[in-house]
């Protein structure tokens, strides 16, 4: 029998893990008050950036001792700037369960060569973080992108500590709650959640963060792009707007657009809502087919943004040859781009629900990975 492709297609195929789908109804002349041209150091550009700060923390509930600075390099440079900046003080712990964590485990082991105990976890699953010691600083990501699988609360991570928390939260701010008082250090860049750009990232600081930057000086030498103190005190302009070096006014602009859509469906908790329906009705959807299934083996630590899948039909012959055939035609078909598992990961597919996709075509889709997967078993015979 034939193999009917199904009727309807999502409006929007773009279901990339980053940079993640733009805005719904998106356009470039949404830029137009961008102050191109014009210094970031003018009246114009400053107050363009202080306005995606204070933005920023509206939205996500940040308090209001906490500092908000935008940087560069994305969300590595802010990752990056925390770990070269603040390691050193104490052991570190470096928790890891996909292959964004493993980068920051090389960063601070092979080449900062940092005492750390370093705890992992195979794709699918999470280290137990009640086995973490947080008189220690630890440095983990709440949402691993490429294995979907995410913390599930701050519940473990003691008020007490002693050490620092160091959270990459690129792939979970403004789709996931995170709990503020449990995060010295949050990062993310604005290609994910909002739709935003790709290039600028956002370093978060709690008052103990602020503190260590103020109390000590690490032993090795810091780029100026990483350097957030001078003579021993925090350089406050960079949390008020006044970058280290020249950001894309243009992408400020994209990024205080997304945020007002942001305010629009109901700031956090609307963003929230999107995501969760949006993974929901992939969840509803694994239940219901025996061939298919989320690589998170537990519901309550599966992502809400980057919903991983692999296929667990015996027919299938090579499993790595079947999900890019899959991942293929979806894309060939034009009703999902990008939507391979990352190339570190285990094989099967991805697909970005963050806050930016309609649950529309997150509906839409399912019935073309069911077509998808057919065609591909067909092939195979
Ligand atoms: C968890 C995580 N950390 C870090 C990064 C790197 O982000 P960027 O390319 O914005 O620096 C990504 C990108 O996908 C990510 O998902």
């Amino acid at each position: 029998m034939a193999i009917q492709a199904p009727a309807a297609r999502p409006a929007n195929p773009r279901f990339s893990s980053g940079p993640c789908t733009k805005i719904p109804g998106f356009s470039l002349d949404m830029l137009s008050d961008a102050p191109l041209g014009r210094s970031h150091r003018a009246a114009i550009g400053k107050s363009k950036l202080k306005e995606a700060i204070e933005t920023t923390r509206e939205i996500l509930g940040v308090p209001a001792e906490y500092r908000i600075g935008i940087v560069p390099a994305s969300d590595t440079g802010a990752v990056e700037m925390a770990l070269w900046s603040l390691l050193g003080a104490r052991p570190a712990t470096m928790v890891a369960w996909e292959s964004f964590g493993a980068g920051w485990v090389t960063d601070v082991v092979k080449q900062l060569k940092i005492e750390a105990e370093t705890k992992t976890a195979e794709y699918g699953e999470i280290v137990d973080f009640d086995t973490v010691d947080f008189n220690t600083d630890v440095v983990f990501t709440w949402n691993g992108t490429t294995s979907g699988v995410r913390v599930p609360n701050g519940d473990a991570i003691p008020a007490d500590r002693e050490g620092l928390t160091i959270c990459d939260a690129t792939s979970a701010a403004f789709a996931m709650e995170l709990p503020w008082d449990k995060l010295d250090v949050t990062t993310f860049s604005w290609q994910k959640v909002l739709g935003g750009e790709g290039g600028h990232g956002v370093l978060i600081l709690s008052p103990r963060a602020v503190e260590r930057l103020e109390s000590y000086a690490p032993a090795w030498p810091l780029p100026k792009i990483f350097r957030m103190t001078k003579g021993g005190k925090l350089i406050e302009g960079i949390f008020k707007g006044e970058t280290i070096n020249t950001p894309s006014m243009l992408c400020v602009e994209d990024y205080l657009v997304s945020l007002n859509w942001a305010k629009s469906v109901g700031g956090l908790k609307g963003l929230v809502a999107r995501a969760t329906a949006n993974a929901k009705t992939i969840w509803d959807f694994c239940d219901a087919k025996p061939w298919i299934a989320n690589l998170a083996t537990d519901p309550a630590t599966a992502s809400t943004t980057s919903v991983c899948l692999k296929f667990t039909d015996e027919r299938i012959k090579d499993g790595a040859v079947f999900a890019k055939a899959v991942a293929k035609r979806l894309e060939t078909e034009g009703v999902a781009l990008d939507v391979g598992a990352y190339r570190d990961a285990p094989a099967g597919l991805r697909i970005w629900c963050g806050s930016t996709v309609e649950q529309a075509d997150v509906e839409a889709l399912l019935p073309w990975i069911e077509y998808a997967f057919e065609a591909a078993i067909a092939a195979q015979a």
